[in-house]
């Protein structure tokens, strides 16, 4: 009682300036140290293309990408050691099973010998797109598949298949003094005038939560809800590219009217009860390595519309991944993401790391450096075109591409470009380059992976960088300018 008395004299813990990590390390890897004249020669020798350069020689920061790069809990590693490697039905199965139905929705996957088959493990995401829009492909002619804004390999699987992929990005993306904490919206008055036009070409409408391509920014349920009840009037199924479905439900606890007492449980319950389907990579919000799923709502109307999808996916599955009881996964991977799916919901653990991301963006706006605001979930945003603003950086000049390159061989610390060049192309009769809406780069924060002074080194570099932008010399390309997903393979030169 004495105790207790005590310490109601002092500051409340929540008021702490710093709060401890919602975890501790259970086991580290000591990095090999590399020196800047190492980095630079490497770097060099892979025509500095920063996918090529081997991880081992990151001292700094890994921000390639949040996927498949999470650290994992001790309790999924412990339940590694229980896979059931079994060629049919392992044990993790009917735990995933559960899971499942737990976390998205018991309408989601039906138990063997009840009801069709609707629930479809892949490897990991883009595999579930190929499938579905294998699918869909097969349905009909000029077909449009609209979206808040389709992932990269989301949208050439979806172009693969002659389906015209279209983004609706929200208004709010593109307006500076916008302070939307919602920008990952779809534009509601662009898709209404799409279905107006020409809802019968529209085999199903997208919604990618949160939007990757615009930023990392979350949907709003408000959002979520409006565009399915408009899809459903015009007959056309609704589906999330649900890739970081705990994230976006942490904003809209976090940011929406309504939810601030709502646990992100029932919140992404609601989210999914309002879709027919979803595609996901458990590579980000699974909490795992490697992972991936496609699902069909039971009695949705993407199934009473594609009565015959359940037999064709099964088909698809088999042929190309594996019997339906494991899909592409090993029986270890589907012990580690059953444990997964439910630790990503918790509450301490979401808050930590969007604060961890949020943290780090705001230290880089603090010091002037132009980044995407306010910051999204999993990545930070820098903007290439506000960056090189004062200097001579022309749009050809990829100032992405050189400023990633200099970030890694000199400071250790490794981002990637998306912006001119990965979604830009070059357009071979005019023989002119054709730039991207958007011009990132993007710092991806890998979940449960780094500590705060990791990121404060990273924003660091940044800033150092941002004074010395007068000095980054501009880039060419020496190899692969015209190759589609060029970004993954071409070479380039700095050009003094
Ligand atoms: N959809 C979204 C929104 C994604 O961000 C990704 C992957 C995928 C689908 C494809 O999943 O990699 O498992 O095939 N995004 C990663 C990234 C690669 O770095 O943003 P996958």
């Amino acid at each position: 009682m004495k105790l207790l008395n005590l310490i109601k004299k002092l500051p409340e813990e929540k008021n702490l300036a710093i709060h401890p990590r919602p975890y501790f390390n259970h086991s580290v890897e000591l990095k090999s140290i590399f020196s800047p004249e190492e980095r630079a020669k490497m770097l060099q020798s892979v025509g500095l293309n920063v996918f090529f350069f081997p991880s081992e020689m990151i001292t700094g920061c890994d921000l390639l990408s949040d996927s498949g790069v999470t650290t994992m809990t001790n309790e999924q590693w412990a339940a590694l050691h229980l896979g059931d490697e079994a060629y049919g039905s392992n044990r993790g199965y009917f735990l995933l099973i559960d899971q499942i139905r737990e976390t998205f929705g018991e309408e989601f996957f039906n138990k063997p010998g009840s009801g069709r088959p609707n629930a479809f493990i892949f490897h990991q995401g883009r595999s579930c797109e190929d499938a579905l829009f294998t699918l869909l492909g097969k349905t009909g002619s000029d077909l449009i598949i609209p979206s808040n804004g389709h992932f990269d390999t989301t949208q050439a699987n979806i172009q693969i298949n002659k389906i015209q992929a279209v983004n609706l990005f929200s208004s709010e993306l593109k307006r500076d003094k916008s302070d939307s904490y919602f920008k990952g919206n779809m534009n509601i008055q662009e898709f209404k005038k799409l279905l107006e036009k020409s809802s019968d070409k529209i085999p199903l409408a997208y919604l990618t939560i949160t939007n990757n391509t615009a930023g990392a920014q979350p949907v709003s349920m408000k959002n979520i809800e409006e565009v399915a009840e408009l899809a459903h009037k015009y007959n056309v199924p609704l589906f999330f590219d649900a890739c970081r479905f705990a994230e976006n439900a942490w904003f809209i606890k976090k940011y929406e009217r309504g939810y601030t007492d709502t646990e992100i449980k029932k919140i992404v319950k609601e989210m999914f009860s309002h879709v027919d389907g979803f595609t996901i990579s458990f590579k980000k919000d699974g909490l795992v390595n490697m992972g991936g799923g496609l699902f069909l709502k039971d009695n949705g109307l993407f199934i009473k519309k594609y009565p015959d999808s359940s037999e064709m996916l099964t088909n698809y599955q088999i042929v190309k991944e594996g019997h339906p009881t494991y899909g592409g996964l090993s029986g270890r991977d589907i012990m580690a993401l059953s444990v997964g799916l439910k630790i990503i919901i918790k509450q301490e653990y979401l808050t930590y790391r969007i604060n961890q991301v949020q943290e780090f963006g705001e230290e880089l706006h603090k010091q002037g450096v132009p980044v995407l605001t306010p910051i999204g979930g999993h990545a930070v945003y820098l903007d290439v075109n506000r960056f090189f603003k004062d200097t001579e950086m022309k749009p050809g000049d990829f100032g992405g591409i050189a400023l990633c390159a200099l970030l890694l061989a000199a400071y250790g610390h490794r981002a990637c470009e998306l912006g001119y060049f990965a979604f830009g192309y070059f357009d071979k009769n005019t023989k002119r380059e054709i730039p991207s809406e958007v011009n990132f780069v993007r710092f991806a924060i890998p979940r449960l992976r780094y500590e705060k002074q990791d990121l404060a080194s990273c924003a660091e570099s940044v800033k150092i960088l941002y004074e010395y932008r007068h000095q980054i010399p501009p880039v060419k390309v020496t190899y692969g300018r015209d190759l589609p997903l060029r970004h993954f393979k071409a070479k380039f030169e700095f050009k003094r």
